[in-house]
């Protein structure tokens, strides 16, 4: 029976295996998990449904300011609302995640998402996953680690997923298309995917997800006891 709860921000680059590590560590924990790459993809959405120049970053942000995103957790993951409507499904698509890193590069969104996303774990153990967790968003997480792979990995893992959910983007294509989301969002101004200073550095490229897994749990471990 642990009384202590903690925060861990994990970070890194596209399909390093962060979510499904991070939804294992938070079943374990008994804490919440947020995917904040969600939350970013729902507004790139909403922002494509109406047209809205992605480009725009005073029309991103009033887009945002009145939208409302929230995310549950049920038997199957995490579900995904944006303005009540079930949109899990829906922000993965070829067409969101094509535009995601363009919407959110702009300063206007980042800083609402950022705020409504401190909200959410404000208080609580929390697992979140994202590009500026440790950085930005939970500066004082007491654990942070920062994920990554190999581009060819993490392209073999986004086709085997894509798979099982019928997806048959070529695997070069998948190569090119994370490898081009990598540089996007390294090179942004605002909060650019980085390492932070305090962060423990996981490199998953020959780890399976249950190793993965085991090596936070370990590390949480530390900081909880
Ligand atoms: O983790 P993901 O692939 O679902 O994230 C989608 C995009 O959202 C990704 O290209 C970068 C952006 N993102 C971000 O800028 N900051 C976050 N905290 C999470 C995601």
């Amino acid at each position: 029976f642990l009384t202590k709860s903690i925060q861990i921000a994990l970070d890194g680059p596209a399909a390093a295996g962060k979510s499904t590590i991070a939804k294992i560590v938070a079943e374990q924990l008994g804490y919440i998990y947020i995917d904040t790459g969600a939350m970013y993809r729902a507004i790139t959405l909403k922002a494509l449904n109406e047209g809205i120049d992605l480009s725009d970053n005073k029309a991103a942000g009033e887009l945002l300011a009145k939208t409302a995103i929230d995310l549950q957790p049920s038997e199957n993951g995490q579900l995904v609302f944006l303005d009540q409507q079930n949109v899990t499904e829906a922000i993965r698509s070829q067409e969101v995640t094509g535009s995601v890193s363009e919407m959110a590069a702009h300063e206007s969104v980042r800083l609402q998402m950022v705020k409504l996303q401190q909200q959410l774990a404000e208080g609580r153990g929390v697992v979140m996953d994202g590009r500026d967790i440790g950085t930005d968003v939970l500066p004082k997480a007491e654990l942070k680690v920062f994920m990554s792979a190999s581009v060819e990995e993490r392209a073999r893992r986004r086709f085997e997923e894509n798979k099982k959910r019928n997806i048959h983007t070529p695997l070069e294509e998948l190569q090119g298309e994370i490898a081009k989301r990598d540089q996007m969002d390294s090179e942004r101004e605002v909060s650019p995917l980085r390492q932070a200073d305090d962060a423990i550095y996981l490199d998953t490229t020959s780890l399976t997800i249950r190793e993965a897994a085991a090596e936070i749990l370990r590390l949480a471990g530390e900081r909880l006891s």
